[in-house]
């Protein structure tokens, strides 16, 4: 028997496996994750439970969700060989997520080799604390040492500045966790399913997920969304810098999505965080000027480009959430990867369990036939 070939470049369009992991549906900006509306679930479940959700396809109970958390509290630690690598990297001020990928190598010493589950434990458990401990050791910090005492997202803030965060700001970190945990075979996940397929190991799938999600095209620019939020600076002045870009030919940052062809979803449950998180305290200004230079941004792009129907897309609330719970524009990728590894790790322990097949689609050939050998001395 002989296969059809079809030319697909980048695979557009193919179906390479089915996952019960999520469902995207662009044109009616729907994100489905293990059966749940994303603005069903990202609000309520704490990371934690939507991890367990992603890998047994099911809620816990409550006794089983305090056992989970406890195991992946009990995994945060650091082993020394690790913080030698973030210390190394530290010194030659090295990207967070190349030192996150070198890091993410030396989980290995973590885990049993054959355990899929383990090594899937180990990688979300260990993620915040790598982050956290590379940014501070760039600043001069010394790293600061999990609590077990806390949850997931409440302890990745803590270990950042060393302060137990307010509900407020856990609870704003929590959801956009569950907001960005899964996205279909975007790059960074087919990445690890290519690496998993092979029956390699766990840690080998991460470190090469989170190569792939280190190229800008996937990682995504939330910064360059807040930086137009920044440079338009008051309310009167959004409609002429934005249209001065538009005339100039410019993309606004956090607007338009290739898949989403309405508003993108992920936008609209981090919009309702944004608008919880910032009613009270000192930043309501920049809440206020941020939702007037959404506003008209649509309409802009409504009047300049009628027929693409650009919406306003995750980045630009992830910029907003992310700086309003104070992290730096620094920290947005390496935090992504924070939460996307419980989708890397859900899809590849997916692909073994429901023992699907190894990943090898084929190439065109586009050079030469039959060339002749030429001696040295005639080329
Ligand atoms: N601002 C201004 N114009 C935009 C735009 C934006 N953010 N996004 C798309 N357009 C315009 C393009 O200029 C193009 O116009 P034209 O047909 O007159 O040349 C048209 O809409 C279609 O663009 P195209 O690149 O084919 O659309 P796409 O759906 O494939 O693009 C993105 C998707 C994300 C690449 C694009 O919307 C973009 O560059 N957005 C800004 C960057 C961003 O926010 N990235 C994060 C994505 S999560």
């Amino acid at each position: 028997m002989t296969l059809e070939m079809i030319v697909r470049p980048g695979l557009e369009g193919v179906i390479a496996l089915d996952t019960r992991m999520s469902h995207i549906d662009g044109m009616a900006g729907e994100l489905t994750i293990s059966g749940f509306a994303l603005e069903e679930i990202a609000g309520q479940a704490t990371f934690e439970e939507m991890v367990y959700l992603l890998w047994y396809d099911r809620l816990p109970t409550a006794d089983e969700l305090a056992l989970f958390s406890e195991k992946l509290a009990s995994k945060r630690d650091l082993a020394q060989p690790t913080l030698d690598v973030l210390r190394a990297s530290a010194d030659k001020k090295l990207s967070i997520m190349d030192a996150l990928r070198m890091a993410a190598g030396t989980l290995s010493l973590y885990t049993t080799s054959d355990s899929l589950q383990d090594g899937a434990e180990v990688a979300v458990a260990t993620f915040p604390t790598i982050v956290s401990a590379y940014w501070r050791l760039l600043n001069g910090d010394d790293p600061i040492a999990p609590r077990q005492d806390l949850s997931h997202a409440g302890n990745y803030l803590y270990m950042l500045d060393g302060e137990i965060p307010t509900p407020d700001r856990e609870r704003a970190i929590n959801t956009y966790l569950n907001t960005v945990i899964e996205h279909g075979l975007n790059a960074s996940t087919f990445t690890a399913r290519v690496i998993i397929a092979t029956h390699s190991d766990m840690i080998s799938a991460m470190v090469g997920a989170i190569g792939a999600l280190k190229g800008p095209l996937h990682g995504g620019a939330p910064g360059p969304a807040l930086d137009m939020v920044f440079e338009i600076g008051t309310p009167d002045k959004a409609e002429t810098v934005i249209r001065a870009k538009l005339d100039a030919g410019e993309r606004l940052m956090g607007f338009g999505h290739r898949v989403y062809k309405v508003r993108d979803p992920r936008a609209d449950v981090l919009g309702t965080e944004a608008k919880r998180f910032f009613a009270e305290g000192d930043q309501q200004d920049l809440y206020a000027l941020a939702m007037h230079v959404e506003k008209t941004a649509i309409a802009l792009l409504e009047e300049y480009k009628p027929d693409h129907k650009l919406q306003t897309n995750v980045e630009f609330y992830t910029a907003l959430i992310l700086h309003g719970i104070g992290l730096p524009v620094d920290l947005f990728s390496p935090t992504f990867a924070v939460a996307r590894v419980g989708g890397w790790t859900a899809h590849a322990l997916e692909h073994i369990n429901d023992g699907l097949r190894i990943i090898r689609p084929r190439a065109g050939y586009s050079g030469e036939f039959n060339r002749a050998w030429q001696a040295m001395t005639d080329r």
